[in-house]
């Protein structure tokens, strides 16, 4: 019986990743979710699995030493999703992002470090390498971070690996490309296109959209996750990916296409200052040691669509009160 403390349990990632190991590991697995509730943290995401006799829900802030320093003792793996995890937002108040990204990723490290746990997962990104023309960048590669959001996980990611170095903590660090699928709080590109489109809202593509990001499916990054709790070794940095280039165009045009809507509902907009060009990581030492995606995209973005098509119920919800004024502020328009 294993023992996780998944930070971030009520967002996209952690949600699905809680829901990935009661499905694979059923009673084999205990499961605490630390989650503060942020405007993205959602008790909506947990509805699956909350009245499980092996899930414990602690609503409560990495940072807050105390109370990671109570829930620590007796956890074995340690997964950190919480995240400020909005570039947009990193723009307009990185505040936040500082805060929890990095002293929040310390707290839980120094917590582990304390308490022997056996694995500890940081959940890093892509964009810590910054942007790239070209090729595809090697875990060994410079960072190059360009956003308060990538600055502040490049942050973690580093102080993660201090943590192996310095105290042999067993540190892992994860580096994936844009997540898509069901669950996803309705201001990243995929689900917002995907549930505006729905409601006959415009599409606001920033620049030209030809930005270009690598798009995995929730459930493979969930299981690439597991992989290396499994057969990763302490210490080293393995990047994510989908193998799924695509401009933000590409995106678009699919949405609208799958919903059967008119080409009319794009709206260019005012770039995003800063706004990396492309992302792209080379996946060959994850593929190496017996790792490959298992879904294929464009099925995956059906099956994704379809969900929020079926479960307006949960973005709804969201898409009301402060997120309306999120949006105006963003975009400049009433959604
Ligand atoms: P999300 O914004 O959907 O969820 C973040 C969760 O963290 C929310 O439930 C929120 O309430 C919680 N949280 C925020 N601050 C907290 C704090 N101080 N204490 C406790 N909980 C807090 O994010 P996501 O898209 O699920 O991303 C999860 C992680 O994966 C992040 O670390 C992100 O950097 C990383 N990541 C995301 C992607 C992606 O495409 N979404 C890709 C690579 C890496
Ligand atoms: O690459 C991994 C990262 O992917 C994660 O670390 C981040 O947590 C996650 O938010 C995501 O960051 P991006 O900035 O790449 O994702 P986002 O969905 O915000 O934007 C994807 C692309 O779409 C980007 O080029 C900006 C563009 N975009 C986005 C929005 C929200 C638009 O054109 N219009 C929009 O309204």
């Amino acid at each position: 019986m294993k023992k996780y403390l998944v930070t971030g349990g009520a967002g996209f990632i952690g949600r699905n990743f809680i829901s990935y190991l009661f499905k694979k590991y059923d009673r084999a697995v205990k499961v605490i979710n630390l989650d503060k509730l942020t405007y993205a943290g959602n008790p909506d995401n947990m509805l699956e699995f909350k009245d499980r006799p092996e899930f414990e829900f602690v609503k409560g802030d990495i940072c807050d030493a105390a109370l990671v320093e109570k829930i620590m003792p007796g956890i074995d793996i340690v997964v950190n999703f919480a995240a400020e995890s909005h570039v947009d937002r990193s723009i307009g108040s990185p505040d936040d992002f500082i805060k929890t990204d990095i002293f929040g990723a310390f707290v839980l490290l120094e917590a582990a470090r304390k308490n022997n746990v056996e694995k500890f997962i940081q959940i890093s990104t892509d964009e810590v390498y910054g942007s790239i023309i070209k090729g595809s960048f090697k875990e060994t590669d410079t960072l190059e971070p360009s956003s308060p959001y990538s600055a502040s996980k490049a942050g973690a990611d580093r102080l993660a690996y201090s943590y192996f170095v310095t105290f042999q903590l067993p540190v892992i660090i994860t580096r994936c490309s844009n997540n898509f699928g069901p669950f996803q709080y309705p201001e990243k590109l995929i689900s917002l296109f995907v549930t505006n489109a729905i409601e006959n809202k415009t599409l606001p593509i920033y620049g030209k959209g030809e930005n270009v990001r690598d798009w995995i499916y929730v459930l493979d990054h969930c299981d690439a996750i597991d992989f290396l709790i499994q057969a990763g070794e302490n210490g080293q940095i393995y990047n994510i990916g989908g193998g799924n280039e695509r401009t933000n165009l590409e995106i678009t045009d699919l949405i609208l296409e799958t919903l059967n809507k008119p080409a009319g509902l794009k709206k260019y907009v005012g770039d995003r200052p800063g706004h990396d060009f492309r992302y792209s990581v080379d996946t060959e030492k994850l593929r190496r040691l017996g790792w490959t995606p298992k879904h294929e995209f464009t099925e995956a973005m059906e099956e994704t669509i379809e969900w929020y098509n079926q479960n307006s119920w949960w973005w709804k919800k969201i898409k009301s009160g402060d997120f309306l004024k999120y949006y105006k502020q963003q975009y400049q328009t009433e959604l």
